[in-house]
């Protein structure tokens, strides 16, 4: 049963509508009263990634990739991360543990949230927390709920796509995007989304992979690029140029190996700009 508090978090991402309720139907769901559209609830978690009829070439495949290596994805990525990153897989759960903490008791968004593999680590201390976590790939959030099931907290896991978030404007206090930013098709968009959805001052943090720090990371990621995995890698200072236009504030950066962390605040004026336009 979703809580009526996590459906105050959400918006219609059709219409933008906020008018969002449990459907009455034999299938559970979330109506948009507004566009009438119905966003089935599978397993506890709510598809809001309205169905596409015309998709882009290369669209379907990150999200098919994800599905792919859902099973695997766990015990592939701490050696992936040491061995080919040179990055150890405790800065992801540092950089989770600092994210969680400065969600200060409101809402922390994971996004994209995959497995959950690393929020889990570090959810337990922070009772007061709400969590939403979104990802596309049905099948690495289905092992995300599996592992959270346990967790006391208010959680709620949304298939939805990060370009059109279903979140009302400012809900997230903290939204960590770990491994995230490399894997965008569209990280213009993705990043405005944070933005818009990142309450002004909120902490905005997360991870990506990037080209120029390890030679055997570059030949993988070139593999990766050449068959139409990850569409835009670039340098770090690339990515550091991209968010500093954002005008997130205080922003901070650390490289390990090819893994570039960022951090820094939602600006008030950016995220009420959007607001008045959503
Ligand atoms: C490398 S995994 C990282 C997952 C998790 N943050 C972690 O560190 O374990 C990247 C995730 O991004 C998701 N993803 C890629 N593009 C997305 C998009 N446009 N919207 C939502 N999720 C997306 C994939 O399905 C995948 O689960
Ligand atoms: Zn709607």
């Amino acid at each position: 049963m979703i809580d009526k508090s996590i459906l105050e978090l959400l918006r219609c991402p059709s219409c933008h509508s906020h008018d969002l309720a449990l459907g009455a139907g034999r299938r559970p769901a979330v109506v948009c009263d507004a566009c009438e559209v119905h966003y089935p609830i599978v397993d506890g978690i709510i598809d809001m990634l309205p169905s596409q009829r015309n998709i882009q070439p290369g669209q379907y495949r990150t999200e098919t990739l994800f599905d792919m290596i859902a099973r695997i994805y766990d015990y592939v990525m701490p050696p992936m991360s040491l061995g080919i990153w040179h990055c150890s897989p405790l800065r992801y759960i540092d950089a989770e543990n600092k994210a969680i903490g400065r969600a200060n008791g409101g809402v922390y968004l994971s996004a994209p949230i995959g497995t959950a593999v690393v929020t889990d680590q570090v959810l337990a201390p922070y009772h007061d927390v709400t969590v939403l976590g979104v990802d596309t790939s049905w099948k690495m959030l289905q092992r995300a709920q599996k592992r959270l099931k346990d967790h006391k907290h208010p959680i709620q896991l949304l298939r939805a796509d990060l370009t059109h978030l279903p979140l009302r404007n400012g809900v997230a206090t903290s939204t960590q995007s770990i491994n995230g930013l490399h894997t965008f098709l569209d990280r213009q968009q993705t990043v405005s989304e944070i933005l818009r959805v990142t309450h002004p001052g909120g902490y905005i943090a997360g991870s990506a992979l990037i080209r120029g720090q390890e030679a055997m990371a570059d030949s993988v990621l070139d593999q990766f690029e050449q068959y139409g995995v990850y569409p835009m890698l670039r340098s770090g200072r690339y990515l550091v140029e991209e968010l500093r236009n954002f005008g997130l504030r205080h922003l901070a950066f650390e490289t390990y190996g090819a893994v570039l962390f960022y951090s820094g605040e939602a600006p008030p004026r950016l995220v009420e700009r959007n607001e008045r336009t959503a």
